[in-house]
């Protein structure tokens, strides 16, 4: 397989995204991007499949390692301390290199550590998850959860460098596969809907782990990603599209506990609830709702909200969402498949009427 590169164009902060197998165990690609004293951060899963592997790779370094324990409860202020105190001990200095080795809890919390120690040191994303590798280890979107609310401490800081090894998704769990196929699907709904028909013509090889098409689809959403980075960094505009289905999802994580319901399983679910309100406002027919509940219905993930979920409590958790403007809810909505609006005029009466 031909490796593929993906710039983001953000001026003297520009990076490259390479896709392509056996790239952790590619001394010679490694090193044009790590050089020097380097921290490789990752969990108690990821770092007895692969962190051996990358250490052997980068013997031209100065290596450390921090384990984390597994799951997004570890998204915390409280591991954030704790990973600072590490490079604290360390004697880690400004020319520290941070790894982010596993999915888009390490990630996030790995770019945060990065954006805030000693006022910022560089960092590199080693995601091992589909939904880290489509979504979260580009953008340079970087945060921890607090109690009230998802993601809600955080900074932009965008890696030196992407390094996407499909090989690492033979390991993942078939949940967590389906979790990152949410956000690849969110991609084909919001901005392209040629994609969207070959998620849909392509499944079974995609879930068969066809090498070649699966670098394909990654290498689809990167693209898409890059793009919308590059022309809105901060989210002041069309980033927000992005969020398609997060708000009800983010409402779903929250109410339900972090970690019972998984991101990527939350997000699917606020799809379907959202192509529900652009079906009541008939800016969607019934068959291509029924298109998008039945297409991520096929790719193993939920469609229906938490039946313990009563409207007032997505209304709670929607009012702290990150989109809110002037106190005004913003959802992302589509207008076909292919294509999504921001609105801000979605009503409680019609979310009642959705989430009944
Ligand atoms: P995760 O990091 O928790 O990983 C999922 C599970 O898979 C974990 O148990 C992990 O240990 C395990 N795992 C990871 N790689 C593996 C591998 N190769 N083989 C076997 N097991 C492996 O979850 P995630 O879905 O990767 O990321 C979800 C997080 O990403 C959430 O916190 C979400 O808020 C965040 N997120 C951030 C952005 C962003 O733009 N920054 C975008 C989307 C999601
Ligand atoms: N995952 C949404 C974003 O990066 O903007």
């Amino acid at each position: 397989m031909k490796r593929s590169d993906i710039r983001v164009e953000l001026g003297d902060r520009s990076y490259d995204i390479l896709i392509g197998k056996d790239l952790i165990n590619n001394p010679e690609v490694l090193k044009q991007h790590l050089t020097g004293r380097v921290v490789i951060v990752s969990n108690t899963t990821v770092a007895p499949l692969y962190m051996q592997t990358l250490k052997q790779s980068l013997q031209h370094c100065q290596i450390l390692s921090y384990e984390l324990p597994d799951g997004e409860a570890y998204k915390s202020l409280e591991s954030f301390d704790k990973l600072n105190s590490f490079l604290l001990e360390n004697n880690c200095g400004r020319d520290i290199t941070l790894v982010a080795l596993g999915g888009g809890v390490i990630g996030d919390l790995v770019g945060f550590v990065a954006a805030c120690y000693q006022r910022g040191v560089k960092f590199v994303q080693i995601p091992t998850t589909l939904l880290a590798q489509v979504d979260s280890s580009v953008g340079g979107k970087t945060a921890v959860n607090h109690p009230l609310g998802k993601n809600m401490i955080g900074a932009f800081k965008q890696p030196q460098a992407v390094i996407i090894d499909i090989n690492t998704l033979n390991t993942l769990p078939p949940r967590e596969f389906a979790a990152g196929m949410a956000e690849v699907l969110k991609y084909g709904i919001v901005f392209d809907r040629q994609f969207w028909n070959e998620l849909i013509i392509k499944q079974a090889q995609i879930c068969a782990l066809e090498s070649d098409l699966l670098a394909d689809v990654i290498k689809r959403c990167c693209q898409i990603k890059a793009e919308i980075v590059a022309a809105d960094e901060t989210e002041q505009g069309k980033r927000a599209l992005l969020n398609l289905g997060h708000t009800f999802g983010h409402a779903i994580e929250a109410e339900m506990g972090y970690g019972n319901w998984l991101h990527g399983e939350a997000v699917a679910t606020g799809m379907v609830l959202a192509a529900k309100v652009a079906e009541l406002r008939g800016y969607i027919s019934e068959q291509d709702y029924l298109e998008v509940k039945q297409t991520i219905a096929s790719y193993d993930l939920p469609v229906v909200k938490p039946e313990s979920m009563q409207v007032d409590d997505f209304i709670k958790h929607m009012k702290r969402d990150k989109k809110v403007h002037n106190s005004v809810m913003r959802f992302i909505i589509p207008t076909k498949i292919g294509h999504c609006d921001i609105l801000d005029d979605v009503t409680e009466a019609e979310l009642a009427n959705v989430l009944k």
